[in-house]
């Protein structure tokens, strides 16, 4: 089944996870960064997985700002999921993250999510990822496409509103 995957990356930790969620979903996966998606890009595939770096416990402006272009809509038939990169601290942990804020934002429009939110670990701001987390995307991928329950990570809290 067809998957695009959309992302915003600063460091280029959030683009290498989602080239292997690409991997994950198979070769013909669509990958795009935010900055250049068309809400109407996403018209074609099946999947539709979007993914931010966490900066400031939230999903980057552009990322946010292109969920709000989508047209609730077009989100009804659409197999979602969201993932994020992150710290792996206890101290970031009170102001949440991206890949969450990103679910709440699908659902508020009226989209369902079939996966819980994923988020993948940096070491520090500008990187590298922790080792094993692009295997771990790959897999996670797998698991969303065969429909496979991905279980919601313990660190967080769902939030209700988009904020
Ligand atoms: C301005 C800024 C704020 C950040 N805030 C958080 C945060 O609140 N929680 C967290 O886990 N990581 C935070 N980080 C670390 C980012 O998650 C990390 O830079 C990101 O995963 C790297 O992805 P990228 O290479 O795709 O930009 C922050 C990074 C920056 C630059």
């Amino acid at each position: 089944m067809s998957a695009i995957v959309i992302y915003d990356s600063q460091f280029g930790n959030t683009e290498q996870i989602a080239k292997a969620i690409g991997k994950g979903f198979g070769e013909d996966t669509k990958l795009v960064k935010v900055g250049e998606a068309k809400a109407e890009d996403i018209a074609p595939y099946h999947f539709v997985i979007i993914g931010s770096p966490t900066q400031g416990g939230r999903q980057t402006t552009a990322v946010k700002a292109f969920l709000e272009k989508i047209p609730a809509e077009a989100l009804k038939e659409k197999r979602l999921a969201a993932f994020d990169t992150r710290f792996k601290n206890v101290f970031t942990k009170v102001f949440g993250y991206a890949a969450p804020r990103i679910e709440a934002a699908i659902k508020e429009k009226g989209g369902n999510t079939t996966a819980q939110p994923q988020g993948f670990f940096v070491k520090s701001s500008k990187g590298p990822l922790l080792d094993g987390e692009l295997e771990r995307a790959t897999n996670w991928a797998k698991s969303v496409a065969a429909g496979v329950p991905t279980g919601r990570m313990q660190s967080e809290v769902q939030f209700k509103k988009k904020e």
